[in-house]
C-alpha cells in the first residue's frame, strides 16, 4: 500500500484514480443505484394523515379514481440518504456511496487482501456497487458478501443492549426486502454470479461461523446496538491491515455509535475515525 496515492476515503472523487471507462461505468452505475440520475421519476407517496382534514377526507376520493396521491423527491434529502426511496436500490446518499466506492477502489488498487461485505443490505445497492467496482476493474477473485436477515430489523433485546431500548422497528414493512427481491436488483445490473455470497438470516446466527476469511471492506448497515456489535464482533478482525471499516449509522443512530465505540475502546483501536457525512464514518486498519 502507498499512502501517498491513497487519499482519504471520503475525498471528493471517488473515481479520481479509474480509467475513463471504468470512471464512466462506475458513475452510472452509482447515480442509478441512488436514481439521482432520473430523480425526476421517482414518486413518493404522501402520507394521507399530513392531508389537511386528515386521511378521511381524502382517502374516498382516491378509492373512487382509483388514484395514488404522490410527490417528488427532495434531491436535497436523497443526496444526504435521509429518506426511504421508493424504487432506489440503496437508501445511502451521495457521499456515503461515494465513501465505499472509494474504499473498495482504493482496496483493488493497494492489494489489500479479502472479500467485501455489507452486514444490512436492504435491497441491496450498496453491495451491487461493490459488485461493480469488481466488475469494472477487472478483479476476477474477490466475493462480495451479502448479510441480511431479509425480514427486516430484529426485536431489541434491550436486557442484554440497553442502547436499543426503544427501537423496536422490527414492524417497519419497507425495511423488509426478500433475498429472491435483492438477487432481482443484482440481476438487473447483470451483476449476479458465484461471486455474489448470500448470508442470509439473522447476523448473530450468520455471522460468527460465516465462511468469509478475510476482508479488505467491511460496511456496517444494521442500525441497532446489537447488530452492529455482532457485525463487528464477528468480521472485525477478519479486516486485513489497509482495510476499511465504514459505519453508516455512525452519527444517526446512538445505538450504534455504542456499539462501535465500545467495540474499539474494547479491542484497543485507536485508528482515527473520519467523518463522511451527518451520520458516516469510516476507519482505515493499520
Ligand atoms: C437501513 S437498512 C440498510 C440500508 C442499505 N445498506 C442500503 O444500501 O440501502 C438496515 C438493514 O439491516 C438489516 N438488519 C438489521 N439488523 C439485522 C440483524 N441483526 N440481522 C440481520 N439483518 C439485520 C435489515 O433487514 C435491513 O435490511
Amino acid at each position: 500500500m502507498n499512502d501517498a496515492d491513497s487519499p482519504p476515503a471520503s475525498s471528493p472523487d471517488p473515481l479520481g484514480r479509474l480509467e475513463p471507462a471504468a470512471r464512466a461505468y462506475l458513475d452510472l452505475l452509482r447515480r442509478c443505484l441512488t436514481r439521482e440520475a432520473f430523480l425526476d421519476q421517482e414518486w413518493w407517496d404522501v402520507r394521507l394523515d399530513d392531508w389537511p382534514g386528515g386521511r378521511d377526507a381524502v382517502q374516498p376520493v382516491l378509492a373512487e379514481h382509483g388514484w395514488r396521491l404522490v410527490r417528488r423527491g427532495d434531491p436535497a434529502a436523497r443526496d444526504e440518504g435521509r429518506d426511504w426511496p421508493p424504487t432506489a436500490e440503496t437508501m445511502v446518499g451521495s457521499k456515503r456511496l461515494d465513501c465505499a466506492l472509494r474504499c473498495c477502489i482504493d482496496a483493488v488498487l493497494d492489494d489489500v487482501p479479502g472479500d467485501f461485505i455489507e452486514t444490512g443490505v436492504w435491497r441491496g445497492g450498496v453491495t451491487i456497487l461493490m459488485r461493480g467496482v469488481l466488475a469494472a476493474l477487472g478483479d476476477e477473485e474477490r466475493n462480495v458478501w451479502v448479510a441480511d436477515s431479509f425480514e427486516g430489523l430484529p426485536v431489541p433485546d434491550p436486557e442484554r443492549y440497553p442502547a436499543d431500548a426503544g427501537l423496536d422497528w422490527s414492524d417497519v414493512g419497507v425495511l423488509k426486502v426478500g433475498a429472491d427481491q435483492v438477487r432481482a436488483n443484482f440481476e438487473r445490473y447483470g451483476l449476479l454470479d458465484d461471486r455474489v455470497r448470500f448470508l442470509e438470516g439473522w447476523f448473530c446466527d450468520t455471522l460468527p461461523d460465516a465462511p468469509v476469511e478475510q476482508l479488505a471492506v467491511l460496511r456496517l448497515d444494521g442500525d441497532l446496538y446489537q447488530s452492529t456489535m455482532d457485525a463487528l464482533v464477528a468480521l472485525e478482525p477478519k479486516v486485513s491491515r489497509g482495510g476499511f471499516v465504514v459505519v453508516d449509522d455512525y452519527g444517526g443512530w446512538a445505538s450504534c455509535r455504542a456499539a462501535v465505540d465500545d467495540y474499539r475502546a474494547e479491542r484497543g483501536i485507536t485508528d482515527p475515525i473520519e467523518a463522511v457525512d451527518w451520520t458516516g464514518v469510516v476507519w482505515r486498519k493499520t
